[in-house]
């Protein structure tokens, strides 16, 4: 599995704060979706612009494929078109008057012609579901509205990895469904994402992979594994996610042997017990 985007030996400190991250050893997986947890103030924001190069880590490196990136001009755009942050509040990413002009931003700023800037914005704006939405002023959007033209903003930038910083946060449930519908749709065309967010029963259902930071630094593993570890999760004050609470359950009453992946969803949940023996 090829290491895309990876922090080695990486600390960050603010200018006047303290050592947020120290010596973090995180890498992104190509294809592997990943959800990044831990608490308010435990620097998930901060690795992701670590991540994305908006910051520079004071100590160690990013590496891209291997390659230690350089925060030059020509470095960094290279980073931009394999990495895209898409920040928390999407009035801190949208600028322009309209949502097409925003969306079109990032690959005018590559240089790309017009016929294929206007391509790569039609494509991020239907893949958001947005597209009657293009000449709309961003700012009389509603927030899930901004939020989807902040997301195909990123996406006109077809980035290898597009990483997401609590992307449902402030979402209906329908529209975090159609979110992660999108998102789905995105890695089945091959890009890996990352997500941060503080909702572990979605870490468990979306996830490949689960990250939780902690004051011990960041524990990286299988989502189903990883979101059952009680003391990480108490570490990053996190619950325990129903699915993995249900799989324990199961197993205690027999429904489940040991091994068998626990459900993620209640319609898993009714599948397993559909097909668990009758007693006796
Ligand atoms: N611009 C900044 N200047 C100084 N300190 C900062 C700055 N941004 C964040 N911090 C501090 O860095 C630490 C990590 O913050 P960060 O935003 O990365 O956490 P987070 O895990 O994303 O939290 P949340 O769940 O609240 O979004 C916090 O202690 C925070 O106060
Ligand atoms: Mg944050």
């Amino acid at each position: 599995m090829t290491e895309l985007v990876a922090l080695e030996g990486a600390s960050y400190a603010y200018e006047e704060g303290p050592t947020v991250l120290d010596g973090l050893d995180f890498a992104v997986r190509e294809g592997k979706s990943l959800a990044l947890l831990g608490r308010n103030g435990s620097g998930k924001t901060t690795l992701m612009r670590l991540l994305s190069g908006g910051l520079r880590p004071r100590e160690g490196r990013l590496t891209v494929e291997g390659r230690p990136v350089s925060y030059d001009r020509k470095g960094l755009t290279r980073l931009r078109t394999t990495v895209q942050l898409v920040v928390q509040d999407p009035d801190d990413q949208l600028f322009a008057a309209s949502v097409g002009q925003d969306v079109s931003f990032g690959p005018l700023n590559l240089g790309l012609a017009d016929a294929e800037v206007r391509t790569r914005v039609e494509e991020a704006l239907a893949a958001l579901d947005i597209t009657a939405l293009a000449e709309r002023p961003t700012h009389l959007l509603s927030y899930g509205q901004r939020k989807r033209a902040a997301i195909a903003g990123a996406v006109a930038m077809r980035p290898r990895v597009l990483i997401l910083d609590e992307p449902t946060a402030g979402l209906d449930p329908d529209g975090q469904e159609r979110l992660l519908a999108t998102l789905d749709r995105l890695r089945a065309a091959g890009t890996t994402v990352v997500m941060a967010t503080h909702d572990v029963d979605l870490a468990l259902r979306w996830a490949d992979d689960a990250a939780l930071l902690t004051p011990g630094g960041v524990r990286t593993g299988p989502a189903p594994e990883t979101l059952a570890r009680t003391d990480l999760l108490a570490q990053a004050g996190l619950r325990l996610p129903w699915g993995v609470a249900a799989a324990e359950l199961l197993r205690a009453q027999g429904l489940l042997n040991g091994s068998a992946v626990g459900p993620r969803t209640p319609e898993e949940l009714a599948a397993l017990v559909a097909a668990a023996p009758a007693d006796g």
